[in-house]
């Protein structure tokens, strides 16, 4: 049996219109990633990776160019199934959390959990077991401003994986931490990679991270290639 790719993108095209002109961003880039694989996506600023990674995470439509997301086409579906769909299916960690600030650790670990309908206890408890997993036991009551910006940003990994995803992105999730803080998250990812077979597209400037994923890419002129 031909195992089904976790990613497969064809053809992505996305214009943005900024003044009178437009600047092509992705011209007909194609990426596959076999299920439980760890891709790095390095370059420099501007070539178009977090344009590349909101598609993936159907957080953007493309202008053209299909997704399928475990073989389903993730752009022909209504808006809450697409919902539903990313919150079972696609984790995502972004640079700045994007946590929300007036609630605990514990509430932000449980809101994709409490979202896709499972009762407080149940979601309190999943977010327990997940924070602890990501060495945040002992902050589950804090608010988000209460914590460093590394236990913030475990607390997002948290909040990406308590649904259990088959599809982890991160865009930058180390780009505002220091470099020992950063190396801490980076061994995470890769553990729980590791451990959940879960596929995994991480944006990075950080070469040490990008080098511990299977594979690198980056975007070319609008299309993906590999990484010399
Ligand atoms: N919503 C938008 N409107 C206009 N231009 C955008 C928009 N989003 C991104 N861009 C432009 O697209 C290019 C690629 O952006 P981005 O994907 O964020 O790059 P990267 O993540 O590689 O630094 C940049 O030149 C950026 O200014
Ligand atoms: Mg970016």
């Amino acid at each position: 049996m031909v195992e089904v790719p976790c990613i497969e993108a064809k053809g992505l095209v996305r214009r943005f219109t900024a003044d009178d002109h437009t600047l092509t961003i992705l011209s007909g880039l194609d990426f596959t990633a076999p299920a439980g694989q760890s891709v790095a996506v390095v370059g420099a600023s501007g070539i178009g990776k977090s344009t590349l990674l909101h598609i993936l995470g159907a957080l953007d439509k493309p202008d053209s160019g299909e997704l399928h997301i475990n073989g389903q086409d993730v752009f022909a579906m209504q808006d809450a199934q697409l919902s539903r769909f990313r919150n079972r299916n696609v984790g995502f960690v972004f640079q700045f959390h994007h946590l929300l600030p007036g609630f605990t650790a514990l509430e932000n670990a449980a809101m994709p959990a409490r979202i896709s309908g499972l009762n407080a206890k149940q979601a309190k408890e999943k977010a327990e077991a997940m924070l602890e997993r990501v060495g945040m036991s002992h902050r589950l009551n804090h608010r988000i401003g209460e914590l460093s910006g590394g236990e913030q940003q475990r607390v997002a990994v948290a909040r990406a994986l308590i649904m259990d995803p088959p599809l982890l992105l991160a865009d930058e999730p180390t780009g505002n931490l220091d470099v020992k803080t950063g190396a801490l998250i980076h061994e995470l990812l890769c553990e729980l990679n590791q451990e959940k077979k879960m596929t995994m597209v991480v944006v990075t400037h950080n070469m040490q991270l990008a080098e511990m994923m299977q594979r690198q890419v980056t975007v070319s002129e609008g299309k993906l290639i590999l990484e010399q």
